[in-house]
């Protein structure tokens, strides 16, 4: 076989086969084949597209490039769940422990942030004396001791992905839609669960920014959970503006807390009961929409879910008292308030400055090797469609570095829009795809 030989076929729009595929990554992890012929037949792939069995050969041969998770020694159906990331988004640390209380294993590797977008990871790491690396002994034994584990990810895992991934954002090749999705889904599968829940965002502070291409990377990514074994259902939703308040690691953590409490704000609760509703539903915890809803509400309105977080924390290492006391999470040395420069409607309000603000203030990664400061961020005060009057606060900035916290203010401030009328509110869920309906 010649690389180059496969680079013609699908430059002339035919489907690899498992085989050809397997030559072409296996040979490329090795260093057989070079860069420049990866780079054309992602090009080649760019322009022609591929068949859902070739995406799903292509996303099994990267998953098992690597290491993979044996998750066999974990108890019960394991579900896991994955955004493709937004602002703001504190899903995991309020799905996971939710998910976790109704009797559902969750035992999840989690990454680290990178650009607009935060990492669970990250987030974690702003509770004091959280141990985020476990060997994988210590992870399946704390799953079947409290049901939860949240650690970061280990060994090489889907080495293929990494290579062809860095390929593809310097050769103009990362927008395309087979190549998205099963880069994201051979993570997941080499990270063992059986089956998924994706949280695939759409809008201006997202990878996709319209519906049609999140609807079309959501059935992408759920037609090779089918085709490769896994359940996998996906949400399509919003991210024209950051999901929860809190934009920022330690801040996120409280918001995650509050939300526990039941008094998170209203998207990020309603997005979190959803996504752990689809969980509790694949892994057989529920059977009906309805009674998973009653389960989980309860599970919020009692507690159970909060303390669920407190033993994760606790068996990792860190400090429990957090979810009683926030104010032990790091804490910025300097804030400052943003004020409505006019009265009106909030018309927008940027997910994509709030992060890049976000991030400029410390809270977030440049490039893989920025130190992030935990401690830092933005807590937006309103939301689109909420009336503000002039100088009522839009949000609230926490810095360690007073001359960041000028520049974050005019770039937070730029994320606003208003208007004199009502703007139409975007929901927060548009839409579920199911295997059935492909
Ligand atoms: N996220 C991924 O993991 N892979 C892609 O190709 C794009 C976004
Ligand atoms: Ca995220």
């Amino acid at each position: 076989m010649h690389a180059v030989d496969l680079i013609r076929k699908k430059r002339d729009g035919k489907r690899l086969s498992r085989q050809e595929l397997e030559f072409l990554i296996t040979g490329y992890v090795q260093g057989d084949i070079p860069d420049y012929q990866m780079a054309a037949w992602s090009m080649a792939v760019y322009f022609q597209g591929m068949e859902p069995e070739e995406i799903t050969d292509l996303t099994l041969i990267m998953a098992q490039s690597g290491d993979t998770l044996d998750l066999s020694g974990v108890h019960g159906v394991k579900i896991d769940k994955h955004s493709t990331g937004g602002v703001g988004d504190t899903t995991t640390l309020v799905v996971a422990p939710l998910v976790a209380s109704c009797g559902i294993p969750v035992a999840k590797m989690s990454g680290r942030g990178l650009g607009h977008t935060g990492g669970t990871i990250d987030k974690l790491e702003s509770i004091p004396g959280f141990q985020v690396s476990l060997e994988p002994e210590e992870f399946i034994a704390q799953v079947n001791a409290i049901g939860l584990c949240l650690v970061g990810q280990t060994g090489q895992l889907a080495p293929a992905d990494k290579l062809l991934y860095a390929l593809r954002d310097v050769t103009g090749t990362v927008e395309s839609i087979p190549l998205i999705a099963s880069s994201i889904m051979s993570k997941k599968i080499a990270a063992g669960a059986d089956g998924f829940v994706l949280d695939v965002k759409v809008g201006t502070g997202a990878f996709m920014k319209t519906e049609e291409d999140a609807l079309e990377l959501a059935k992408t990514m759920v037609k090779i959970g089918q085709l490769a074994g896994r359940t996998t259902v996906a949400l399509v939703t919003d991210m024209n503006q950051p999901l929860g308040r809190a934009v920022g690691n330690a801040l996120e953590v409280k918001e995650a807390i509050l939300t526990l409490q039941g008094r998170g704000p209203e998207r990020l609760t309603e997005l979190c009961l959803e996504l752990a509703v689809e969980m509790l539903l694949m892994a057989g915890g529920s059977s009906s929409q309805s009674e998973a809803r009653r389960s989980v509400e309860a599970n919020l309105q009692s507690g159970a879910a909060l303390q669920k977080l407190r033993e994760l924390i606790e068996a990792q290492g860190g400090e429990g008292r957090v979810v009683d006391s926030p104010h032990l999470l790091p804490q910025a040395k300097f804030t400052k308030e943003i004020l409505a420069p006019q009265s009106g409607y909030v018309e927008t309000l940027d997910p994509m400055e709030i992060g890049m603000a976000a991030m400029n203030l410390g809270a977030g990664r440049e490039s893989k090797d920025t130190i992030i400061d935990l401690a830092v961020g933005i807590e937006l005060q309103t939301e689109i469609g909420e009336q503000v009057m002039e100088k009522q606060v839009l949000a609230k900035l926490y810095a360690n570095d007073e001359h960041k916290l000028e520049q974050a203010a005019e770039q937070t401030l730029r994320a606003f829009t208003f208007s004199s009328a009502k703007p139409t509110v975007q929901p927060t869920i548009y839409r579920k795809i199911t295997a059935q309906e492909l």
